[in-house]
């Protein structure tokens, strides 16, 4: 496990990562009123067994499925289930994956049918921090200059950040050096440098930030609020900036300069 990827790590990441891109936005297109989480969670393990990839969230530290499924109040990795979708829910999709032995990490939260303003307004402000956030890597910079800038658009949009949880080095295995908070000073932490590999994953709230684990013993809930959004991506540092190994249509290049 090296904090620098070689060449042919980031070759593979980049292959992994699109295929986890593609499932997440294929798994997030059926999400509507009606659908089971555990049969969502059945349909990404498929989708990334087919592409060659493996769940490497299942069986981590003894989790038990291919995803982290997570309603509403709860924050991240939520335990697919029983449960049925209804219209005004959110519901995020965090999926990992190992490719070739290189893993891979991604999130995205999806509203259900028609959701309220105030949620529509958390799930704009978690995507910004998230984009606002990767704008900034570059070599020079440090990984504080993420958390400083997720904290920034959280308050401005009035949101609480999770500090509980963080990101995270990944790549080598599904957890790695270094932590990456999502509320820090731009002075804080590591530099940063070209061949790193992280997963940016700001989490915000309509409370505070604040959170508690569920009886289940993974589930992260929002302890003030009804309300929770995730988005992640797994980037690489570049000469330039960053690349998104996980992209969304037309979001790979974050050249900064
Ligand atoms: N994406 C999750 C994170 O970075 C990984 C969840 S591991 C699992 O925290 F075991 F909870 F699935
Ligand atoms: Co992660």
């Amino acid at each position: 496990m090296s904090l620098i990827k070689s060449a042919a790590d980031i070759a593979s990441l980049r292959k992994g990562g699109s295929l986890l891109a593609s499932v997440l936005e294929g798994a997030a297109q059926q999400v509507r009123p009606g659908l089971v989480l555990r049969d969502l969670n059945a349909w990404i393990e498929q989708a990334v067994r087919d592409g060659g990839g493996q769940p490497s969230f299942l069986g981590y530290q003894g989790y038990p499925a291919a995803s982290c499924l997570s309603l509403n109040a709860e924050v991240v990795h939520g335990i697919p289930d029983g449960r049925v979708l209804k219209s005004g829910d959110i519901l995020g999709i965090d999926v990992g994956i190992a490719l070739d032995g290189r893993f891979t990490d991604a999130a995205v939260t999806v509203p259900v049918g028609e959701v309220v303003p105030e949620v529509e307004a958390l799930l704009r402000a978690t995507y910004e921090a998230l984009h606002a956030a990767i704008a900034q890597i570059r070599p020079g910079r440090r990984v504080g200059s993420i958390g400083a800038t997720v904290l920034a658009c959280a308050e401005l949009a009035g949101l609480g950040v999770v500090r509980a949880l963080t990101g995270h080095g990944v790549g080598h295995a599904v957890h790695e050096p270094p932590e990456v908070p999502n509320a820090a000073k731009a002075t804080d932490g590591m530099l940063l440098q070209p061949g790193m590999v992280l997963a940016v994953e700001p989490m915000l709230t309509t409370g505070s930030g604040a959170v508690y684990t569920d009886a289940d013993g993974w589930t992260i809930v929002a302890a003030d609020a009804p309300w929770a959004a995730q988005y992640e991506r797994t980037i690489v540092v570049t000469k330039q900036g960053c690349e998104v190994l996980t992209p969304w249509s037309l979001e790979r290049l974050h050249p900064t300069g």
